[in-house]
Formats: structure tokens, C-alpha cells, sequence
């Protein structure tokens, strides 16, 4: 039986996410949206962009959620995105409506499912998501330092001009303007950063990749950036459809680890066929230990404002 994935908002995220999916043959995709002919007209689209790609995969565009029934992974992208000048934490009050009506809606028809929360702000939203799911904490993920970490990822490779493969990079925190970037724990072919980047270019680099997604909404104007967000959700799709244990930053609800307590944030998770299969804890220094802290007190407060 072919993997079934739906994908709830199906804008720009949304349905690049499908179309990622798609192109790789991953699963069947059941797009949803509350305007009505969006998630219908791109499903067909997609669909019929299959035989071209060669690739048997169904795709199916909806406004009513009986149709995404019994999904393995359900990703969420519904929600506004930011506009120029507002932060993502601007979007807290309305999406946080948004996801709590549609993560009702999609606990109703899959009740075994993995969620992907990608809305912004992003570890709030997931955070919302988790106590409106009731589901436990391996299957409520946010999406978020896959991205931030391939921005990093990409901006070193362009620096040092050597393949994108040789890079790998660690990203610690939420998603926002207090993530924090691992010099010491990303590598080019093993090589720590530092050894390859002097002090004052690496941090230009990491200011670069928190600042990541306002540069991308700086130029669109009208929107916020989704290929690589898209492509980032579907990485984890990847390893969770393909049981492939694979280590990857994900927002996860954290129960004591790195000293938080009940709050979502980002850190290394295995993710294989039951979402987050284990959560890797690493020694911090005194420093980056406090830039967490700090990040997990910009989404404590935000979970406040909207008390999840
Ligand atoms: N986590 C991340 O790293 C990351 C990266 C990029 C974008 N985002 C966030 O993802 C979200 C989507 O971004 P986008 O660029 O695709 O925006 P978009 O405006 O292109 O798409 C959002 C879609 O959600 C739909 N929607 C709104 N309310 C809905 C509801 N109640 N039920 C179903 N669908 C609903 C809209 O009609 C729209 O089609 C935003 O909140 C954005 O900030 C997060």
C-alpha cells in the first residue's frame, strides 16, 4: 500500500511540499485548503504533471478533510505568512486560531498520523498543535532547523566554494531571530568550521542564516520563502515514511533535556516510523547553553500570549 501524506494549506508551501513529494514518488498527497478551487486546481495540476515525471503517485486536492483519512503524515502549512517588516511571532494570534481549528479537524480523520507543524511562529504553533492533538510527543515535529540549518549549509558552501555535500551544519534552538547555529559542531568533510572560517566572516554567516527567511520576504515582498521550507518538510516526510533513523533538527516537545521543561524547541532528533525516535542531547558550552535558554524564553513567552 502506497504511504498516504496530506498536506493541510495549499499555497505556497503547501503545495511545493506536494510537489516535492510528488517528484520523488513518496507517497500519495491529499491537499487541503478553506478557499475553495486552490487545493483542487494544483492537485490536478500535479497530477497531471505524473506521467511526464514517471511517477505513480496519486494527488488530490479537497476542502473537506474526509478526504485525507487515515494519513500517515499530515504536514501543516495553513496559516498567513509574513509580510515586509513583520516578524514571524506578528502571525502568533492568527494562526494560532488557524491551527487549533485544523488540528481538530485533522485528529478527527487520522488519528494514527505523524504531524509536521511548518506555521509560523513556528515552535508556538507546534506547541499548539501537541496539546490540541492530544497525540504523544513523538508525533507532533516542527519544521524548522532542517531549513535554517541548509541556509547555513548553502551560505558556507558559497564561501569556502565547495560542494553543498561536504557540509554539515548544526543548528540548536527556536526558529527566529535567537536560533543558534553550532560553529564548533558544523563541518565541512569533517573539518570544523572554525578551522576553516575566520572568526569575524563565520559570524557574518550565522547573522546571515538568522536572518535567512526576512532577506527571502525582503525581496518577495508579497510572501515568505518556501522552496527550501518545503523541501525541508519533506526531508523529514523521507526519513519518517522510510524508517530511515536519520538525524535531523527538528522542534520537539522537550521533557527535561538541555535543562527545558515543557516547551517546544529545536534539537537533534532521530526521526524513523514513529517520528521522533530519540532526542540527542550534547554537552553545551556555558555559552551556547544560555543562547538556548534565551531562545526557549522567546517561545515560553510567546506560549503564553496564546496559553498553550
Ligand atoms: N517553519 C518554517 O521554517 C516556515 C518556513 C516558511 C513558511 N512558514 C510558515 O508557513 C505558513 C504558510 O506559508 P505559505 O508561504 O505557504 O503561505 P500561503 O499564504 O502561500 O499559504 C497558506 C495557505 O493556508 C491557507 N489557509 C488559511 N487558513 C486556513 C485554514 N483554516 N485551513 C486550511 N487552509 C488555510 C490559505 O488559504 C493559503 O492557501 C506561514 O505561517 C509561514 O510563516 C514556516
Amino acid at each position: 500500500m502506497r504511504k498516504k501524506v496530506s498536506i493541510i494549506g495549499a499555497g505556497n508551501v503547501g503545495a511545493t511540499a506536494a510537489l516535492w513529494i510528488a517528484s520523488k514518488e513518496l507517497a500519495n498527497v491529499v491537499l487541503i485548503d478553506v478557499v475553495e478551487g486552490v487545493p483542487q486546481g494544483k492537485g490536478l495540476d500535479l497530477l497531471e504533471a505524473m506521467p511526464i515525471e514517471k511517477r505513480d503517485v496519486h494527488v488530490v486536492g479537497s476542502n473537506d478533510y474526509a478526504a485525507t483519512a487515515n494519513s500517515d503524515i499530515v504536514i501543516i502549512t495553513a496559516g498567513i505568512p509574513r509580510k515586509p517588516g513583520m516578524s514571524r511571532d506578528d502571525l502568533l494570534n492568527t494562526n494560532f486560531k488557524i491551527m487549533s481549528d485544523v488540528v481538530k479537524k485533522v485528529v478527527a480523520q487520522s488519528p494514527e498520523a505523524i504531524i509536521i507543524v511548518i506555521s509560523n511562529p513556528l515552535d508556538a504553533m507546534a506547541q499548539t498543535a501537541f496539546r490540541q492533538a492530544g497525540f504523544n510527543r513523538e508525533r507532533v515535529i516542527g519544521m524548522a532547523g532542517v531549513l535554517d540549518s541548509a541556509r547555513f549549509r548553502s551560505f558556507i558552501a558559497e564561501e569556502l566554494n565547495v560542494s553543498v555535500e561536504n557540509v554539515t551544519a548544526f543548528v540548536l534552538g527556536g526558529h527566529g531571530d535567537t536560533m543558534v547555529p553550532l560553529a564548533r559542531y558544523s563541518t565541512v568533510a569533517g573539518i570544523p568550521l572554525p578551522e576553516l572560517i575566520p572568526a569575524d566572516r563565520l559570524e557574518a554567516i550565522i547573522q546571515r542564516t538568522r536572518d535567512g527567511g526576512a532577506e527571502i520576504v525582503k525581496h518577495l515582498k508579497t510572501g515568505s520563502a518556501f522552496f527550501a521550507p518545503s523541501a525541508a518538510a519533506v526531508e523529514m516526510v523521507e526519513a519518517i515514511l522510510k524508517d530511515k533513523k536519520k538525524i535531523l533538527p527538528c522542534a520537539a516537545y522537550l521533557t527535561g533535556e538541555y535543562g527545558i521543561d515543557g516547551y517546544y524547541i529545536g534539537v537533534p532528533c532521530k526521526l524513523g516510523a514513529a517520528g521522533i525516535e530519540q532526542i540527542i542531547e550534547i554537552k553545551l558550552t556555558a555559552e551556547e547553553d544560555a543562547a538556548l535558554k534565551k531562545s526557549a524564553e522567546a517561545v515560553k513567552e510567546l506560549c503564553a500570549v496564546i496559553g498553550v
